[in-house]
């Protein structure tokens, strides 16, 4: 029988694809991995969501046979540089991280000539062919300390220009190399924009993403990853927020915190890649166990390092045994 598609008839199926997830994460002994950036939908079958130092210190700890990432490429990537032993499924094959294709193997040695002697330090951003090009990897929560960690003075960062700028803004003392590598999400915050919305809401405090434009920095109350605004703003007095980053942030803000209230400075900060996965491509790829993630071994284990190290400077006991060089 066709029935009216209505409001309901949306309602009723969006619940029959997610009680087809549950369904499907049981036969295939699946794990459901959530970027802070996906669909409230999505969101809401999750097992597991955070930002990307979370999610990778997550991947190490799985014990299901599936990893269902959903998120970008480079993020269901580093699931499978620790686990790979497990299968890791990104449900739409086509979603990656434009920052993550501003930067080529071959470009980076180029770079790594030009600086001889220099430690190269690569945002998670990045394909896993980067990360084995690279020294260590480190995330938007993280990459302040895991540059200070480092005992060169001079520093290649990559891709991202601005968290590159933002980490030197916090250690004067290093000379850091940047890349030209940008969010085209996160560069469309404006300081105007900012402005407005201070004069709006005066009491608000603004939370950047270090992938903002320097200007845009400049004008913060503070500046962190997305799991770091979460935390920071649960234990924040305050009530009005204004978030420099994807909307996506907007769903776990809005649970967390029924009583606070969140301004987005435009309209326009969407990922088109983070909100290509859907619950229907969720089930697509558990039903048909497509779009596998793998990395060739002799990849995998030289990015493996440089996430390794990273992650044992974020306190992860397992890998300090690989972090003394
Ligand atoms: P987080 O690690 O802060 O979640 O950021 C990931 C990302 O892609 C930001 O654009
Ligand atoms: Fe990449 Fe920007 Fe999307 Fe993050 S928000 S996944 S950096 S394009």
């Amino acid at each position: 029988m066709i029935e009216e598609y209505t409001e309901a008839t949306n309602k009723k199926y969006t619940e029959k694809l997610k009680n087809r997830v549950i369904e499907l994460k049981k036969k295939r002994n699946a794990v459901i991995i959530v970027h802070n950036y996906q669909r409230d939908e999505v969101q809401e079958i999750a097992d597991i969501t955070g930002d990307s130092l979370g999610l990778s210190k997550a991947a190490i700890k799985i014990e299901a046979d599936v990893i269902v990432f959903c998120g970008v490429h480079f993020m269901a990537e580093t699931a499978y540089i620790l686990n790979p032993k497990k299968t890791v499924l990104l449900p739409v094959k086509e979603a990656g991280c434009p920052m993550a294709d501003m930067i080529t193997p071959e470009a980076l040695k180029k770079k790594k000539q030009e600086y001889p002697g220099a430690p190269v330090v690569c945002y998670v951003n990045t394909s896993a062919s980067i990360k084995a090009e690279s020294d260590i990897c480190c995330t938007s929560r993280n990459a302040v300390e895991v540059v200070n960690s480092i005992k060169e003075k001079r520093v290649i960062f990559i891709p991202d220009k601005n968290l590159g700028y933002y980490v030197q803004s916090q250690l004067p003392d290093k000379e850091i190399i940047l890349w030209e590598g940008f969010c085209p999400t996160h560069i469309r915050v404006l300081p105007d924009q900012i402005i407005t919305t201070k004069n709006l809401y005066p009491e608000a405090e603004f939370i950047a993403h270090p992938e903002c434009n320097p200007d845009v920095l400049d004008l913060a109350d503070k500046i962190t990853s997305t799991g770091g605004m979460l935390e920071y703003i649960k234990n924040s007095k305050k009530r009005d927020f204004i978030i420099g980053t994807e909307t996506g942030m907007l769903y776990r803000l809005r649970q967390d915190n029924p009583d606070k209230r969140f301004f987005l400075p435009t309209n326009h900060l969407l990922c088109a890649s983070m909100k290509l996965t859907t619950l229907g491509w969720i089930v697509n790829s558990l039903e048909l166990m497509v779009n596998k993630v793998s990395v060739p071994e002799d990849i995998r284990e030289r990015a493996y390092r440089s996430v390794g190290r990273m992650l044992a400077i974020s306190g992860e006991k397992k890998w300090v045994s690989i972090s003394g060089n």
